[in-house]
């Protein structure tokens, strides 16, 4: 037995399942940007990442990434305060650039609202979402979504960059968490 399954509840999205949307998304990111000379991948650390990497093997356009960390959430509190901070800024100059932020999960919308507010301001050629999973039960803020992955119920999931209390986000796959899970 494996650590992580004392948490899980049930895998919702299993690896087969993950793998085939994102090679889906892949493709589509890949036939709209086709012949576009300055995509910019713009992960949000840390639940991003793994979507990201596997996002851009499956991508045949050519694009450089770069990564920037907020927070909106505090260690085991569920909910979003609404209150975002920058803890990471990109590297890169985004003005006149086409800009596609790749994210884990839409929640409240809080987080993302926040940054696309941000990322406006410094006048990029386009700006686009893509994220992997949406509750969409749960928003508070409209989010214009340009490529989403799956719509989930509002549970809260660990897995394949998100985490369980910042463990496990290397399971290859995406679980729900146990009613009787308690913080460590
Ligand atoms: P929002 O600002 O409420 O949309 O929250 C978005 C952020 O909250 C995501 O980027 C995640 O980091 C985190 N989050 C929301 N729901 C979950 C979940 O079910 N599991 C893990 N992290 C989550
Ligand atoms: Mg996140």
């Amino acid at each position: 037995m494996h650590a992580y399954e004392q948490y899980v509840d049930k895998v919702l999205i299993d690896e087969g399942t993950l793998q085939r949307r994102v090679g889906e998304l892949g493709a589509e990111v890949s036939r709209d940007y086709a012949g576009c000379e300055d995509l910019l991948l713009v992960c949000v650390l840390r639940g991003g990442v793994l979507f990201l990497t596997d996002l851009m093997r499956r991508m045949t356009v050519p694009h450089e990434i770069d990564f920037m960390a907020v927070s909106s959430y505090g260690v085991g509190v569920r909910d979003s305060s609404g209150v975002v901070r920058i803890l990471m800024d990109l590297r890169t100059n985004i003005e006149g650039r086409h800009v596609l932020i790749v994210e884990d999960i839409i929640d409240s919308g809080n987080t993302l609202d926040y940054i696309l507010r941000m990322l406006r301001e410094r006048r990029p050629a386009g700006l686009e979402v893509c994220a992997l999973l949406s509750k969409p039960t749960r928003r508070q803020i409209d989010i214009p979504v340009r490529y989403l992955g799956f719509d989930i119920a509002d549970e809260f999931v660990f897995g394949y960059g998100l985490d369980l209390d910042e463990r496990w986000r290397n399971l290859p796959f995406v679980a729900t968490v146990r009613s009787d899970y308690t913080e460590s």
